[in-house]
C-alpha cells in the first residue's frame, strides 16, 4: 500500500513577533495562507523490515535524522508503537531555507499520511499537536489552509479567505537561517503589523486593506543582512505588483496580484532580474 499526499509551501501575510518568551522562543501573531508550489510525499510500507528509509530526487533535501520528514515518522512510530517500517519518498518541488516551510510541510504531510497509512484516525488537532514537537510551523502545514496562528506557532484558527490571488514567488539564490534572524530581533525597534485588521481584510475579500496592513516584523532584520531583498521589493512594485512582503524569516519575496494578466506580466518581468521566480495561486 502506497499513500501520496501533498505538502504545499506557506506564505506569511502577516507577521507579528510580540516578544520573546522565557523558552526562547518568539510570541508570533501571524495570518498564514498555503500556495500552489508543492513538494509530493509518498509513504509505503516496507513488510519486512522495521525502520525508516528517506529518499528524494533532490540532493539539497538532508537524508538523515534531522530531516522534518524523517522526524514525523519517528515520532509516529514511537507514540504508537508501530513496529512496521516505513520508505518515505520526498519529490521537492520548494525551495530549501526559503521561508516557504518547505520542510515543516514535509513533515506535516509525512504525518497526515502514516495517519492513512498506518489508520490510526487521528483528527488535523491530534496531527497538529503532535506536529508542535518537531517545528513551531509544523502545526500550520497539518491545515494547510489560510489561518491565524499565535503562540510559538501552535494555535491555528482556519479562517476563510474570500479573494485567492496569484503569487509570485521570487527566490535570491542565498538561504536564511530563521534561528539567527530571530536572535538579531530587537523588540524595541521592529515594526508591528495589525493582524487583528488583516484578518478581517482577508475573511471580507478587502483587497485595498489586506494590501494596507500585510506586514512582516522580521522583514526589515532580514533586509538588514541581505539588502538585495529590498531590491527584489522595489523592483516588484515599480513592475506593478498590488503587495509585495517577505515571507516568514526570508528570503523569499513574495508579490500579490489579483488579475491574471498582470501576474504573468509580472512573472516575466522579474525573471530577469532573479533567476527562481514562481508563479502560483493562493490556495
Ligand atoms: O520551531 P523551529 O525549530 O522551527 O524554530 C527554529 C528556530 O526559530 C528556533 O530555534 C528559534 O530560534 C526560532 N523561533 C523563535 N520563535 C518562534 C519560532 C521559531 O524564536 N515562534
Amino acid at each position: 500500500m502506497e499513500i501520496i499526499e501533498k505538502a504545499p509551501a506557506k506564505i506569511n501575510l502577516g507577521l507579528d513577533v510580540k516578544g520573546k518568551r522565557e523558552d526562547g522562543y518568539h510570541e508570533l501573531d501571524m495570518i498564514m495562507a498555503s500556495v500552489d508550489l508543492s513538494d509530493r510525499i509518498t509513504v509505503k510500507e516496507m513488510p519486512d523490515e522495521t525502520g525508516i528509509r528517506l529518499q528524494s530526487n533532490s540532493s539539497f533535501v538532508p537524508l538523515n535524522k534531522k530531516n522534518h520528514a524523517y522526524k514525523a515518522a519517528v515520532l509516529i512510530k514511537q507514540t504508537f508503537h508501530i513496529q512496521k517500517g516505513v520508505e518515505i519518498f520526498i519529490d521537492k518541488k520548494i525551495p530549501i531555507a526559503a521561508g516557504l516551510a518547505g520542510g515543516s510541510s514535509d513533515a506535516a504531510a509525512t504525518l497526515r499520511a502514516l495517519n492513512k497509512l498506518w489508520q490510526l484516525n487521528l483528527s488535523q488537532e491530534a496531527l497538529a499537536k503532535l506536529g508542535e514537537q518537531i517545528g513551531s510551523d509544523v502545526p500550520y502545514c497539518v491545515y494547510g489552509q489560510t489561518a491565524r496562528v499565535t503562540g510559538r506557532g501552535e494555535y491555528v484558527k482556519p479562517i476563510a479567505n474570500a479573494k485567492k490571488p496569484w503569487v509570485i514567488l521570487v527566490k535570491p539564490d542565498f538561504g536564511v537561517s530563521t534561528p539567527e534572524i530571530f536572535r538579531h530581533v530587537n523588540s524595541e525597534t521592529i515594526s508591528h503589523p495589525d493582524i487583528s485588521s488583516l484578518e478581517v481584510a482577508v475573511m471580507n475579500g478587502d483587497i485595498d486593506n489586506v494590501l494596507t496592513y500585510m506586514g512582516n516584523s522580521l522583514e526589515d532584520v532580514t533586509i538588514d543582512k541581505h539588502p538585495l531583498i529590498l531590491k527584489i521589493k522595489n523592483r516588484l512594485l515599480s513592475s506593478g505588483a498590488d503587495g509585495v512582503l517577505m515571507s516568514g524569516s526570508g528570503p523569499t519575496v513574495f508579490a500579490l496580484c489579483y488579475h491574471e494578466k498582470k501576474a504573468r506580466r509580472l512573472c516575466n518581468s522579474i525573471k530577469g532580474f532573479c533567476d527562481e521566480v514562481y508563479l502560483v495561486r493562493m490556495l
